[in-house]
């Protein structure tokens, strides 16, 4: 095998669209709850879309233990440092969205969203000491720089070692 299976391409890409948009909602609502406007629908389509790459991860995970890898390019520092790289954005691909859903479970946006009462939302400040909320913060901090690093990576392959190492996460050609 030298490429990702086409299920596995698919799901790297979708949790890329995925992931700014979940991002960009996220920055909306945390805008909203400054201004004490935060809605009901607000907190769904956040939480439907950080969700979906919570399922994508871990059905992306199950494919992976299926389909394989292609083989390791090399063992250089900075292939073992793309590995790394890798491994971590699994597991923050794993905690971010957890710590989202625990952040509700932990608050009063859980009593919100069970009753359907948006006069009880958190307002500004309502997220204060509240701890997953903070853990949701820092791993979405963690999660750009590990995103950058990688990217920075794939960058390098294809335009300085011009070795074709995006052509293992494109869709195979016939
Ligand atoms: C992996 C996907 C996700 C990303 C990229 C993401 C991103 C974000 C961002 C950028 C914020 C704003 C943080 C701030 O500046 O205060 C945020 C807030 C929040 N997210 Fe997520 N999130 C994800 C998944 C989830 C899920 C699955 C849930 C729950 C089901 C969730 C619940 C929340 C809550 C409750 C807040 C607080 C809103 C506020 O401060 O008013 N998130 N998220
Ligand atoms: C423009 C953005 C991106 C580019 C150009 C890119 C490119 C790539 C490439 C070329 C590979 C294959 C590496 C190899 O064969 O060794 C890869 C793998 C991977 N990418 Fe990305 N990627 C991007 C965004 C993302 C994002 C946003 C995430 C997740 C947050 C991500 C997570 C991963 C993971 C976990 C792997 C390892 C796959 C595995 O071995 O299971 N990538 N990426």
């Amino acid at each position: 095998m030298t490429q990702y299976s086409n299920r596995m391409v698919l799901i790297h890409w979708l949790t890329l669209a995925l992931l700014v948009a979940a991002w960009f909602l996220g920055e909306e609502l945390a805008e909203a709850t400054d201004e004490s406007s935060a809605t009901i629908a607000g907190y769904l389509v956040h939480g439907l879309v950080g969700g979906a790459v919570l399922l994508l991860t871990v059905v992306r995970l199950f494919f992976r233990s299926q389909d394989g890898t292609p083989p390791d390019l090399g063992q250089t520092p900075m292939d073992k440092l793309a590995k790394g790289v890798h491994h971590l954005l699994y597991t923050v691909l794993f905690l971010l969205p957890v710590s989202g859903i625990v952040t509700i479970m932990t608050s009063d946006a859980g009593k919100a969203l069970l009753s359907g009462d948006a006069s009880l939302l958190p307002k500004e400040d309502g997220y204060h000491g509240v701890f997953a909320h903070e853990m949701h913060e820092v791993m979405v901090n963690v999660l750009i720089l590990l995103v950058l690093v990688h990217v920075l990576g794939a960058l390098k392959h294809q335009f300085i070692m011009k070795d074709g190492l995006m052509e293992r996460m494109l869709p195979k050609r016939k």
